[in-house]
């Protein structure tokens, strides 16, 4: 029985976000005293992507590790790869508490926190302080209250902020807990994002002399036809890569149950069919042209392989560390062996 399978108990029978605070201090704590050190080395399975090579294709979603606060101990579990944020500008507090749920009879999640985080500098300041060597993708969004008029100088502020710290940038524009964020996912505001952003990121390529890739995160509830206007807009602006997908605002596999009606993206299995079709629709019609990072669902090594099956060339785990413990990341990692 893995350690994991001990301690779920005791976390599972806290408030969730308590859980969660709780879990990632005492990792904090575990790392410093070298306790962490202890775990397997990570699974290495060379992949390169956006011409980054990654010791292995399995990376931590956003939102876990906000802040960037917990890079260090992260790094103890073997991951190819670690996504912080997502970081807006200016800190903001996010939505008033309880606003994290557990489905545990399906093994979902349900969380409204609305970006809840410490602001650009604060964010730089923890990546500047932590040892993390690896390779690190930083997730940035908006403020709540800039109007989506202004969207882009949120993203503008951001990327020139984090660019020189980050191996490669996500575009968060699929968050369900920011008002009309994911607007920003239709055509014509699409097409001015990345034309603002590619513009940017080519000047900080030669400030820098360093090419940053851009990776735009989606959202799961989109049609086949709008996923083929975004992928030929993406294409059109050369994207890097794209991360599928965000959270779900579908209660269609969880009706019934116990905390499903709660406001907010639904994570975890109950996602996974639906995340796999957006990868699979996109892999189709793009046909390699960009790279697809596949998130949402993966619980095990078979889940992995059903991303890789359908396009995926990567893959991010979020609520699956939740319920089946970091030993995922070993499992998942080498699926693509
Ligand atoms: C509590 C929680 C907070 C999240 N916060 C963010 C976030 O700040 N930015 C982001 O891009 N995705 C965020 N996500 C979405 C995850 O990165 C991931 O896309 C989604 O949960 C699907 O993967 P999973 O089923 O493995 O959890 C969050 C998910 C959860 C459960």
């Amino acid at each position: 029985m893995s350690l994991y399978k001990l301690v779920r108990p005791i976390f599972f029978a806290m408030d969730p976000e308590r859980a969660h605070d709780i879990a990632l201090k005492g990792l904090n704590w575990l790392y410093k005293l070298g306790v962490l050190k202890l775990l397997p080395a990570p699974v290495f399975a060379p992949n390169e992507l956006m011409g980054i090579r990654f010791p292995n294709s399995v990376g931590l979603a956003a939102g876990l590790d906000k802040n960037a606060e917990y890079l260090d101990a992260l790094s103890c579990f073997g991951f190819g790869f670690i996504e912080v944020g997502t970081v807006t500008p200016r800190p903001q507090p996010g939505n008033p508490k309880p606003r994290m749920f557990r489905l545990p009879e399906v093994g979902g999640i349900i969380n409204r926190f609305g970006f809840n985080n410490v602001g650009l500098e604060q964010f730089i300041r923890n990546i500047e302080a932590s040892d993390y060597q690896g390779v690190l993708g930083i997730n940035i969004g908006k403020n709540f209250d800039t109007p989506n008029e202004r969207a882009i100088d949120d993203y503008l502020i951001c990327l020139r902020r984090v660019y020189p710290y980050a191996h490669y940038i996500t575009v968060n524009i699929s968050s369900p807990n920011t008002a009309n964020l994911r607007m920003l996912q239709e055509r014509k505001a699409l097409g001015d994002l990345l034309a603002a952003l590619k513009k940017e990121q080519k000047k900080l390529h030669q400030q820098h002399g360093r090419y940053v890739p851009i990776a735009i995160k989606i959202a799961p509830d989109i049609d086949t036809r709008q996923l083929r206007q975004m992928a030929d807009v993406m294409r059109k602006y050369k994207v890097d890569a794209i991360i599928a997908t965000n959270t779900t605002i579908s209660r269609y596999e969880v009706e019934g149950l116990a905390n499903s009606e709660q406001a907010g993206g639904l994570s975890g299995a109950p996602l996974r069919v639906r995340s796999t079709f957006v990868v699979e629709v996109l892999a189709e019609y793009l046909q390699g042209e960009i790279p697809i990072i596949a998130v949402g669902g993966i619980f095990s090594a078979e889940d992995t392989c059903e991303k890789i099956d359908a396009g995926a060339s990567m893959v991010q785990l979020y609520s699956g560390l939740i319920y089946r413990g970091p030993s995922l990341v070993r499992e998942a990692a080498q699926a693509f062996t």
